[in-house]
């Protein structure tokens, strides 16, 4: 089993969250790092094997703490250096490692770096990102927020030329062509290494390699960069991981994670199953599903695919056809208020499904099912709603429910006070949904969530096995399979709020074997001649592992 704890990024459990929404400690209504260093009890209990933190860098905070300003400082709003270091050192007493965003494809407009650059060729600074006296031929093309902006150049008044930003127009693109800027870079990943970091969730990959039309003399290939900063993690740090933001179709996906010995990103989020499980969600059909699997590229031994099921950004749906989005839309955010960028949705899952437990369940045994790890993202655990209130992305990043009592136990501070209003509303405000009270709840999600949690790390096949769909003629029926040496796991899905019950066969040398139920829902036995048959309940799923004889 060394292999499975040398490659620990494959059978981890990732947990996503923001400092600034998890726990106050200082009741001044912002979240810090001494509160989250109080919840890692939780954390651990739960289940979750490595955090992900969201950006907790110094910031204006235009875009969340995507907006830096300085890299090797802690927001004051979250703590200090000392606070993360304490952070750092209780995880690992609790068998937790930490990643944390990475984003340096762009700077804050009010980084210092930026500020020198501005004032023209000859700051030190100023070819660090990337500036044209006029809007060239051949740059990149789309906008990434096209409800906010028109352009990815924007006209610099002081500098009398245009910067590059493939985000907003605060967020000014670094000039990766600049060795200076890579070497920067290098010395930001040691630098968190250094403190204790297992890696990084690297922001916006795709933009940050980007050179075309903009690049001038630039002595290495992006991709060999990125190979060269993957050699740098593993010499700084053995294990350290780099999990990819890579929003691409499969193919091009694939080419971030290097050669076939994987040595450019160790794990990519995957987008593409994501919005294909959408769509097989709303139709109630594994069909979408399928597909995309077939199509997805196998990864060197050392990578892997990320799952989740919502993330802190808009559900984007980018990669469906038209009306694929209009069914997903029709069926998960009807109301225009709902919907973002006319590409996704700012909701989280359980209004999606109108608070239906059946099929929350089986969307997250479903999400744990997949090849690859499962991410979660905080409150997902408890169901957690959005607050439509809250501007644009931002709905979904609402404080942390923990009790009933005032700001759901998030924070002592007046409601005043309170920077991120809370969910409201009795059925998914902290009155009808909080951490306390799931606890005390065998039947809760909450308690629902450590089973599955507990069940997908004891099912390594899903890590290191190859997978392969069983077929079924039932629409509903989502049947995949693992084989991972000697070990076999088999997991289903009914997508359908019906009943339905499945018959397959098992493979020929296995049709002696007994089927054990890990987990799941209904009933399943196996017939003669190795014929299994599955009852599914609404909504229903089985974990089952194939115990062959004196196996
Ligand atoms: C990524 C993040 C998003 C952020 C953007 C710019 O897409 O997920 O939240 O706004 O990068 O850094």
């Amino acid at each position: 089993m060394s292999r499975t704890s040398d490659l620990w990024w494959k059978n981890a459990v990732f947990y996503c969250l923001d400092v600034e929404t998890f726990q106050d400690s200082d009741g001044d209504g912002i979240g810090d790092f001494a509160g989250l260093t109080s919840r890692l009890d939780y954390l651990a209990a739960l289940g979750v094997t490595c955090l992900w933190l969201m950006p907790f860098y110094p910031t204006p905070n235009r875009d969340d703490g995507y907006d830096i300003t300085d890299y090797y400082a802690v927001d004051r709003r979250l703590g200090t250096l000392g606070d993360f270091v304490e952070l750092m050192r209780t995880a690992r007493d609790r068998g937790m490692r930490v990643i944390a965003d990475l984003v340096v494809n762009h700077t804050s407009k009010e980084h210092p770096w930026f500020e020198s650059a501005r004032q023209g060729p000859d700051s030190p600074y100023h070819d660090w990102y990337v500036w044209r006296d006029a809007i060239p031929e051949g740059g990149p093309e789309g906008l990434v927020f096209p409800d906010a902006e028109q352009s990815n150049w924007e006209w610099d008044e002081q500098t009398k030329r245009f910067f590059l930003h493939r985000f907003y127009e605060h967020q000014p693109d670094l000039n990766i062509a600049n060795p200076e800027v890579r070497a920067e870079i290098r010395k930001i990943v040691g630098f968190w290494l250094q403190l204790g970091l297992s890696g990084f969730r690297v922001d916006a990959v795709p933009f940050l390699l980007e050179t075309d039309g903009i690049a001038t003399g630039m002595s290495i290939m992006p991709h060999d960069w990125l190979r060269d900063l993957s050699a740098f993690l593993a010499r700084r740090s053995g294990g350290a991981i780099m999990l990819g933001e890579v929003n691409l179709e499969y193919d091009d996906v694939r080419t971030f994670f290097g050669d076939e010995s994987g040595d450019e990103l160790h794990m990519s989020l995957n987008f593409n199953l994501n919005q294909a499980m959408a769509l097989t969600l709303v139709r109630g059909d594994a069909g979408p599903l399928i597909h995309n699997l077939r199509a997805m590229p196998a990864l060197p031994d050392r990578s892997a695919w990320a799952n989740f099921v919502r993330n802190h950004d808009e559900w984007s749906l980018d990669k469906l056809t038209e009306a694929e989005r209009r069914e997903v839309f029709a069926a998960f955010g009807p109301k225009p208020d709902m919907q973002l960028f006319g590409r996704g949705l700012r909701r989280r899952l359980p209004t999606m499904v109108g608070g239906d437990q059946d099929r929350l369940r089986m969307i997250y045994s479903l999400a744990f099912a997949l090849p690859g790890a499962p991410v979660l993202f905080y409150g997902e655990e408890i169901g957690m709603a959005e607050n439509l209130d809250i501007p644009g992305r931002m709905s979904v990043r609402a404080p942390m429910q923990w009790t009933t009592g005032p700001n759901g136990g998030f924070s002592d501070a007046p409601a005043k006070a309170m920077r991120r209003p809370l969910v409201a509303g009795r059925k998914w405000g902290p009155a009808g949904i909080n951490v306390q009270d799931q606890d005390r709840d065998p039947d809760s999600l909450l308690r629902w969530t450590e089973r599955l949690i507990r069940r997908r790390r004891q099912t390594p096949e899903i890590a290191f096995g190859e997978w392969r769909v069983i077929e079924v003629p039932e629409a509903a029926v989502f049947a995949l399979r693992y084989d991972w040496g000697a070990s076999v796991a088999i997991l289903l899905h009914n997508l359908a709020a019906e009943p339905v019950e499945t018959t397959f066969a098992l493979d020929r040398e296995d049709r002696a074997a007994g089927l054990r139920c890990l987990f799941g829902t209904g009933e399943v036995d196996v017939r003669k001649g190795g014929k299994v048959q599955s009852r599914l309940p609404r909504y229903g799923y089985q974990w089952l592992r194939v115990e062959r004889e004196g196996g």
